[in-house]
């Protein structure tokens, strides 16, 4: 009786152990985005700034390009498609600042969704002619994700 309960105990806390670092949704990996890169070519106004990245995700194996257009200063939130529509690009705040910049990624089934100010060190940016500029991330922009509830 006494090892039986001994045992019993054992295994209840051997489950418990298991159980505790596993969390009921698994960990999503970052999405990957390479040649993150923002310019402003036009030099007369509206000052129309080019978003642009290539979006990889571990998660699903899926490699696509994502853009977006939008004239600096102008407040708003737009959700653009990718290449492949599974996944959206959203800037959440416009752009006012070509050297900060508030944007998002999700899947449209809401399986991932993510969000980051680009800005820092890494992202390089350099002035034209006023009001031409460009920045390009130095390496991976990772960016954490999340199921959108
Ligand atoms: C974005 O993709 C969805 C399908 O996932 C489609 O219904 C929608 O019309 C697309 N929007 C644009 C602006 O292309
Ligand atoms: C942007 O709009 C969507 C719905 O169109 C909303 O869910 C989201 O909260 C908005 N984001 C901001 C920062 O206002």
């Amino acid at each position: 009786m006494k090892t039986m309960s001994i045992s019993a105990l054992v295994l209840a806390t051997a489950t418990s152990i298991l159980a505790a670092p596993s969390p009921v949704v698994p960990a999503l990996e970052p999405l990957q985005l390479t040649n993150l890169n923002a310019a402003i070519y036009s030099t007369s106004p509206p000052t129309t700034c080019l978003l642009s990245f290539a979006l990889k995700d571990p998660n699903t194996n899926t490699d696509t390009k994502c853009s977006a257009y939008w004239s600096i200063g102008m407040p708003g939130n737009k959700t653009y498609n990718c290449s492949d529509k599974a996944y959206q690009l959203h800037l959440p705040n416009g752009i006012y600042d070509i050297e900060n910049i508030d944007l998002g990624v999700s899947r449209a089934d809401g399986t991932e969704s993510g969000r980051s100010v680009v800005s820092g060190d890494l992202w390089k940016c350099e002035k034209q002619e006023y009001p031409k500029a460009q920045c390009k991330w130095d390496g991976i922009f990772s960016l954490d994700v999340a199921p959108s509830t």
